[in-house]
């Protein structure tokens, strides 16, 4: 538990409380209301979590005014342009960069693990061709729970490691073999010798009627974008992995819930939504009409890749994706793309536009990433797959974090209740 700091009173009525504070190693202090029922019989209530932090972490920090991302204290900026995602999953698993050694056995363990079970093919055989390669990942990180007994015991600090490995490595597999039997086409093993990225490049894309050899453009644009989206603090779905790890469940089935959460377009559904909308808008000239929809209160039409909870500036891992959708578009010799010169203006138009520029809302890190991936070859309902595993890393590191800590207790929020009092039932005769 953190040392408090100082103590704040709470008056109600006539009656006044003292609720200790604690100090961050940056950003708010926070008011321990843990006691406050206990105390004063009254709950607190923010239903969207707007003011509270739900538990302590080292392990990501968000600065929402500045527009600053740090994984354990290193600039996201500095990652994506000095390290590798590899790198970014020991540093968020194990809190320091690793030195040379360190790295090649995470590698070794990691790559060595990145088949999965041959029976699951048959599990995949389970869903109908054209179901979203996002309910397809749910169903089958949830089933290797079902296939891997021996890392399930939360207990054991040996099997939550050897999970922890294992969702890692298996989870681009999945995600390939997810897309492969959208596409009607054979599962592609992986390749020890290949990276992360490029593995995963060729699982997806690599055909048995010829050879495939990972573009280095790609793999390079593919490492980043995992690293972009290893982490974020206590999001929808990180919060989902550790309400769902709080009762004890084991950590594939808490993974396969963070990734239906991720599923939805407010959260990592956003990817596949924006470039939908980045379509559907096709011509610049049509952007002052989805702009004028957007901030139509009776329009429940929102810009896709635009705000964030957290971030009242710019999204720091939007701009790197920026400068990357730049790089790889022409890289790969694709200079004139519609959906990037739509999505520059609409950025330019939103963000001098008052109701943006009052609501603090700027492109948060969906806003340019599907241009990116459709560039690789990617269809749309393959983006949020790609966030989720990406985000695994992150999913497991948080819930590891939790596991651990001797203070845990099971997640369990009051309510504010406003429906019936308590009344006698009444026979249907009598209705
Ligand atoms: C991710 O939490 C994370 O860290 C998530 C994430 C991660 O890495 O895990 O960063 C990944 O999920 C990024 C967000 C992707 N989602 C989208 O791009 C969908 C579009 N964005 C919105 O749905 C919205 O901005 C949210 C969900 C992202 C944030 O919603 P909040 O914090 O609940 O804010 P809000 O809905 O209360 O909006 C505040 C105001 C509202 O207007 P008022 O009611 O005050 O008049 O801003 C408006 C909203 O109507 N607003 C928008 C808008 N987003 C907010 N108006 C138009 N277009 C938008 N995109």
């Amino acid at each position: 538990m953190p040392t408090p700091i100082k103590t704040a009173k709470l008056t109600i009525d006539d009656k006044s409380y003292d609720l200790p504070m604690y100090a961050p190693t940056v950003g708010p202090d926070v008011l321990d209301i843990g006691k406050l029922y206990g105390q004063a019989d009254v709950f607190t209530f923010d239903p969207g979590f707007t003011s509270t932090a739900a538990c302590e972490s080292t392990i990501t920090y968000i600065d929402g005014d500045k527009g600053e991302l740090l994984y354990r204290g290193y600039p996201i900026e500095q990652l994506a342009e000095q390290s590798h995602h590899l790198e970014v999953c020991y540093l968020l698993l194990y809190g320091e960069l690793p030195n040379k050694e360190q790295m090649i056995d995470f590698e070794n363990r990691v790559t060595r693990h990145t088949m999965v079970h041959e029976q699951m093919h048959n599990f995949f055989r389970g869903f109908r061709r054209d179901a979203h390669p996002m309910a397809t990942m749910v169903g089958v990180v949830g089933a290797m729970s079902a296939f891997y007994h021996d890392s399930t015991d939360i207990n054991d600090p040996w099997q939550r490691e050897v999970a922890a490995i294992r969702m890692i490595a298996k989870i681009p597999t999945i995600a390939a073999m997810a897309y492969k039997y959208s596409v009607g086409q054979p599962f592609v093993y992986p390749k020890n010798d290949l990276s992360y990225a490029g593995n995963f490049l060729r699982m997806c894309f690599s055909v048995p009627a010829e050879e495939y050899v990972v573009n280095p453009i790609l793999e390079k644009a593919m490492d980043r974008i995992m690293m972009l989206h290893a982490d974020h603090e206590q999001n929808a779905s990180t919060s989902t992995v550790r309400l769902a790890g709080s009762s004890g469940a084991n950590p594939f089935a808490c993974i396969a819930a963070g990734i239906a959460c991720l599923w939805g377009p407010a959260h990592g559904g956003a990817n596949q939504a924006c470039l939908e909308m980045l379509r559907e808008i096709g011509t610049v000239d049509r952007i002052p009409e989805f702009i004028a929809r957007a901030k139509d209160k009776n329009d429940p039409f929102r810009l896709m890749g635009f705000g964030h909870r957290v971030y009242k500036n710019f999204d720091p891992r939007a701009k790197v994706m920026k400068q990357s959708a730049d790089e790889v578009l022409d890289l790969l010799g694709i200079h004139d793309n519609e959906t990037l010169k739509v999505a520059k203006e609409l950025e330019r138009i939103a963000l001098e536009d008052p109701y943006f520029i009052e609501k603090k809302l700027y492109p948060n890190v969906d806003f340019y990433s599907g241009i990116i991936l459709e560039a690789m070859g990617f269809p749309t309902a393959m983006f949020t797959p790609i966030f989720a595993l990406s985000r695994a890393v992150g999913w497991i590191a948080q819930w590891k974090e939790m596991i651990s800590d001797p203070a845990g207790k099971i997640g369990r929020p009051r309510q504010l209740y406003v429906g019936a009092p308590k009344r006698d039932y009444v026979a249907v005769e009598g209705r």
